[in-house]
């Protein structure tokens, strides 16, 4: 499908073709502008009180860059956003209480979503068949079947995708990659990523009620089951609830496995995944996802071993990271630093510190692409939608008690137990 960008590149390249520029004027009196009327991007927002709003700020810093339409179900956030954007940018964008109407516009280039987890495949696949190339958050998506839907919607049109794993454009990560390729830390026998926080307790919930003014939770709820309104289910809250989210697995774990999976070179399924979790910490605990909770996924050579608990400490210090226990050392890392600890004399002590702010250089490497039509970006939806679907597969593995092995070809896990979490049903009119 040809963009409104497309389009412009096309007439702006024969336009250059025929602009014959006098020998006088070559190289002296003729100043280009920063960036041509062909690569301005106009971009859009879907989801707008955190990180979307967060992911937009870091886009905006980009020269030649447009914020021209916000969307939210919230009205009370989309007037302050839109307010900010105005005194921050010098223009007033669009507003829209429904993605669909704003995606009609042809003037709109990007879509970056900063919804709950249980809206992403939905706006994302809607965006691509639009035309428009997307900055979507993490989780991929909030089941196993949107995860595939969103990758085939990427190939199909073509777009520029980009997802909100931010740590693949963090030098110390990639450094942390070097090093495991080395092969100093000797055999990795085991890969422990644990992340330990207390939000995924909800221990004061609020008692159904009537929905706030300015919100259309009907349109919140959107693919979700049909229910009343509930503060502690609702903005933020919203990730420790099934229809929505997927606990600490989904919102920490895409973060951290990605870089397990990443480390230990991982490009299929694990043999098997057992798991167990419960609100063990606080048992009357609101949430519905585990406030305790291990993973195992179980590969030939090694195990990989995912723990959460909502106390907030943890080995060497750290509430969140990762260990790759290695047989010359361990090598232990989170988003503050990276540390080698020598077993005997076979390494060297090391520890290295972030060098680059990852977030804005993961927008960079989003723009850089939508300019250059480099569909591989820092974090394709292929990549996206892999470490989701660990994640989806620990909390099933959780929720059923099965030890389970899912057969990625033919999209089953031959229990029907289990596969009745791989396809959301989604409420009417909605369609997967
Ligand atoms: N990359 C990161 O480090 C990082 C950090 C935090 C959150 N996230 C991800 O960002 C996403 C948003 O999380 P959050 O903490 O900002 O959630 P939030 O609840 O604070 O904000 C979500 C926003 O989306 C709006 N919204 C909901 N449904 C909508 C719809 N159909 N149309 C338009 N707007 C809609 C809500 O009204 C709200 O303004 C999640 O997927 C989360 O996992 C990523």
């Amino acid at each position: 499908m040809t963009t409104r960008r497309d389009f412009l590149r096309q007439s702006a390249s024969a336009l250059t073709a025929s602009i014959i520029i006098p020998q006088a004027l070559r190289g002296k009196t003729f100043i280009a502008p920063a960036v041509s009327a062909s690569d301005q991007l106009n971009v859009a927002l879907v989801g707008c009180k955190s990180m979307g709003w967060y992911d937009l700020e870091d886009i905006m810093h980009h020269p030649g860059v447009n914020c021209v339409a916000l969307c939210d179900i919230d009205r009370g956030i989309l007037e302050n956003r839109a307010a900010e954007a105005e005194k921050k940018w010098g223009r007033r964008p669009d507003l829209y209480g429904d993605y669909r109407q704003m995606l009609e516009r042809q003037d709109v280039d990007i879509v970056v979503i900063g919804t709950p987890d249980h809206w992403h495949c939905k706006i994302m696949t809607d965006a691509c068949s639009a035309g428009k190339d997307v900055y979507v958050e993490k989780p991929a998506a909030n089941s196993i079947a949107e995860c595939d839907a969103m990758v085939e919607a990427q190939k199909r049109y073509g777009r520029v995708v980009q997802v909100g794993q931010q740590q693949r454009s963090s030098q110390m990560w990639h450094e942390m990659k070097h090093y495991i390729d080395s092969g100093q830390l000797g055999r990795i026998a085991r890969v422990n990523v644990w992340a330990n926080f207390s939000y995924a307790a909800i221990l004061h919930p609020a008692a159904d009620g009537p929905v706030p003014e300015g919100v259309d939770f009907d349109m919140w709820l959107g693919p979700a089951p049909k229910r009343s309104f509930n503060a502690s289910r609702f903005h933020g809250a919203w990730r420790m609830f099934w229809d929505y989210g997927g606990g600490l697995l989904t919102d920490w774990g895409v973060h951290l496995l990605d870089m397990a999976l990443w480390g230990m070179d991982v490009k299929g399924m694990p043999r098997r995944v057992v798991a167990s979790g419960d609100n063990h910490a606080y048992p009357e605990n609101f949430a519905e996802t585990f406030d305790t909770l291990t993973v195992l996924y179980e590969f030939p050579d090694y195990l990989i071993q995912w723990n959460n608990v909502t106390i907030e400490s943890g080995p060497y210090g750290k509430n969140y990271g990762l260990e790759f226990k290695g047989t010359n050392g361990t090598l232990v890392v989170n988003r503050e630093g990276m540390e080698v600890i020598p077993l005997g004399d076979k390494l060297e002590a090391r520890t290295w510190k972030p060098t680059n702010n990852e977030h804005l250089d993961h927008t960079t490497n989003f723009i850089d692409c939508v300019r250059s039509r480099n569909m591989q970006t820092a974090c394709p939806i292929t990549n996206g939608a892999f470490c989701a679907k660990y994640a989806h597969i620990g909390n099933i593995a959780a929720r059923t008690h099965l030890s389970l092995t899912y057969d990625e070809r033919k999209r089953t896990f031959h229990d029907k137990a289990a596969d009745r979490f791989i396809i959301p049903e989604y409420r009417k009119p909605w369609k997967l």
